[in-house]
């Protein structure tokens, strides 16, 4: 494998799953693999779980780990082919890209969604800039339009937790007072559709996931009819995609509550916002994964980084 940039750079989910598992088993089993190689890590966003995570994952291999918060830290990049760049920004993406690839053996992007412009975001001009211009091996540690390693560790949490052939899995908008990106929801449909499940999206009328990602998956206006029997509910919130970046409204009345949720298992990427996203009594109670959705951040990309080691060796 030379990158991994989507779900769609996954060729078997439930081997993936399988692997994860077995690292989980003994992280260090393959301490010799990333022996002499560099890992950089480039934040043009904050992050808690990601950064921590990958870095686990990386030292459990054997590798050595840099890291920089690009969006604070580095020159503002330009993407742009023959610009006369005479203005703020000081960097082209070629250069910068060819730059970072002289320092390190692989390198993963986090560059988020502006939410300003959709074919912009849709672009993903960083991590395409880097996938371009970067002799090494590109990760994706969430772009615009999506979040591969979340939803590989989901899955993972999924296998972890489901005894059902056929679990009912539900993906419910909860409310949030800023607009957020897609990229969590977008990935974690993507991966939906490589899981035998009866899966249902629900949201506020307004708040349509991109139709292309969504298309043939059932739709449920109705949040309550939605989480009927659900086995999981995997709750995240994202702005508007039709009317782009825009938060159309935060009823409070989506909120995930412990009587909502009954008896299924409650998911979410974090970090979440208590009392607006999800309740105290929900996060604090025995049905909620999160932390083991976290802890599974870090063999959901030490399988990605395992896969591109053993592809370069
Ligand atoms: N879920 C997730 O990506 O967490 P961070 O933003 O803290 O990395």
């Amino acid at each position: 494998m030379k990158h991994y940039l989507s779900l769609k750079d996954i060729d078997s989910l439930p081997d993936w799953v399988s692997e994860a598992r077995q690292l989980k088993e003994k992280p260090t089993a393959y301490k010799n693999l990333g022996s002499g190689k560099i890992l950089c890590l480039l934040f043009f966003n904050n992050s808690l779980r990601t950064r921590l995570s990958t870095q686990k994952a990386a030292m459990n291999l054997g590798m050595d780990v840099m890291v920089m918060n690009f969006g604070s830290e580095g020159w503002q990049l330009e993407f742009e082919d023959g610009k006369v760049m005479d203005q703020g920004k000081s960097e082209h993406i070629k250069e910068a890209a060819q730059v970072v690839s002289q320092y390190c053996d692989i390198v993963a992007i986090r560059a988020f969604a502006g939410l300003k412009d959709k074919l912009t975001d849709e672009a993903e001009m960083v991590l395409n800039g880097f996938k371009k211009y970067a002799s090494v091996p590109v990760v994706n540690m969430e772009s615009s339009v999506g979040h591969p390693l979340q939803a590989l560790a989901d899955a993972i949490t999924l296998a972890e937790q489901n005894s059902k052939p056929r679990p009912k899995i539900v993906l419910s908008w909860a409310p949030h007072p800023k607009a957020l990106p897609h990229a969590v929801a977008n990935s974690f449909v993507a991966m939906m559709r490589l899981q035998d499940a009866e899966f249902v999206i629900t949201h506020p009328i307004g708040y349509e996931l991109n139709p292309e990602l969504t298309k043939g998956i059932p739709l449920e206006y109705d949040q309550e009819r939605a989480l009927e029997n659900a086995d999981f509910v995997y709750v995240k919130n994202w702005s508007s995609y039709t009317d782009y970046g825009k938060v159309l409204h935060q009823d409070p009345d989506w909120m995930m509550t412990s009587k909502k949720l009954g008896k299924a298992k409650f998911m979410h990427c974090l970090p979440v916002r208590r009392n607006v996203v999800v309740a105290d009594a929900v996060l604090d109670g025995g049905q909620s994964l999160v932390i083991e959705q976290a802890n599974n951040r870090t063999y959901a990309v030490q399988v990605v980084l395992k896969k591109i080691l053993e592809g370069s060796n």
